[in-house]
């Protein structure tokens, strides 16, 4: 007999495999190739304790799921007011490529929006590119609690053609909301984009965030507990684009999705959970993903509200 919540997870995923809406990524031509029916789910508790269904250990890119990550990480290097000078955190009620700069500074409207990120990104403190995708590159393996690697042939798609992203960074630094070379910034940025995560190492990252920094499964303490508060606070306003407003309505947790796939939501101080599923909606945000948080959080009463 499975323990409950593995029963849970299953059941839940058996009833939204068979979800048809949305659309795979194809932008990054790489990422066109996923499978529209992989779908996992994956929790981790405070005690470290894991869980999951479905293709829970399947490798996919981490893309947008790593910001609130590297954020958490700029947040510890700068200190919470230099960090909030350089990129807002307000959420921007736009897609997550469009140009949301403060008119006069340049300042990106949060760190979660792809402007916000780069940003975020180039502030990482490093004596070179190579130095600050190594930080970045640890930081995420130490939140999964595994060395994570880069998905080579993704990263290379999005270089050849990641055109927006090179010129929000132009526009950023002739503003002067970003120093340094923009192509390296955005370079660093594809890299991060492209760090290969399944649905169960996300739970692990997630929860690790939920409890304030402190990694349940290995015992290292990633981030300061601060620095994962605001983290946790950024991601319920701004974790989910435009469909920030709705998802706080119906699911009322701190999340962030990517548009490989991934999506995670922090229940704070009681576990992480992590869905894996291609096909995304309007917003950018993964169909299966949504569905399964906001019955999740009706069924256990998460809503932190
Ligand atoms: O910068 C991009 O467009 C991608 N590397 C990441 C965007 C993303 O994941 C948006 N999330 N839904």
């Amino acid at each position: 007999m499975d323990d409950p919540v593995t029963a849970a997870l299953e059941e839940l995923h058996g009833r939204l495999a068979v979800l048809r809406d949305g659309e795979v990524a194809a932008y990054i031509p790489q990422l066109a190739l996923a499978d529209p029916d992989a779908f996992g789910l994956a929790l981790c508790s405070m005690a470290g304790h894991r869980y999951q269904a479905g293709e829970a250990d399947l490798p996919f890119t981490i893309q947008s799921v790593s910001k609130p990550f590297v954020y958490a990480l700029a947040v510890g290097d700068l200190g919470p007011q230099e960090m909030l000078r350089r990129v807002g955190a307000e959420p921007s009620g736009d897609s997550f490529n469009a140009v949301s700069l403060e008119p006069g500074t340049g300042r990106p409207a949060n760190p979660m929006v792809n402007a916000g990120a780069i940003a975020t990104t180039a502030l990482v403190r490093a004596e070179s590119p190579a130095e600050r995708f190594g930080r970045i590159l640890r930081v995420l393996s130490a939140f999964a609690g595994r060395e994570l690697d880069v998905d080579e042939d993704v990263y290379a798609s999005e270089a050849r053609t990641g055109d927006r992203n090179r010129a929000l960074a132009y526009l950023m630094r002739s503003a002067g909301s970003l120093d340094g070379d923009p192509d390296e910034a955005v370079d660093v940025y594809f890299r991060q984009c492209a760090v290969r995560v399944t649905a169960a190492d996300l739970a692990v990252m997630a929860a690790t965030l939920a409890g304030g920094g402190r990694n349940p499964v290995s015992g290292e303490q990633v981030v300061a507990e601060p620095d994962a508060v605001r983290t946790l606070a950024i991601m319920a306003t701004c974790g989910m684009y435009d469909g920030a407003g709705q998802w706080l309505l119906d699911v009322g947790l701190p999340a962030k999705s990517g548009v490989a796939g991934g999506l995670i939501a922090c229940s704070p101080g009681r576990f992480g959970v992590a869905v894996y599923s291609p096909p995304l909606n309007q917003a950018g945000n993964p169909v299966r993903g949504v569905a399964a948080l906001t019955e999740m959080s009706a069924r256990f009463g998460l809503h932190l509200m």
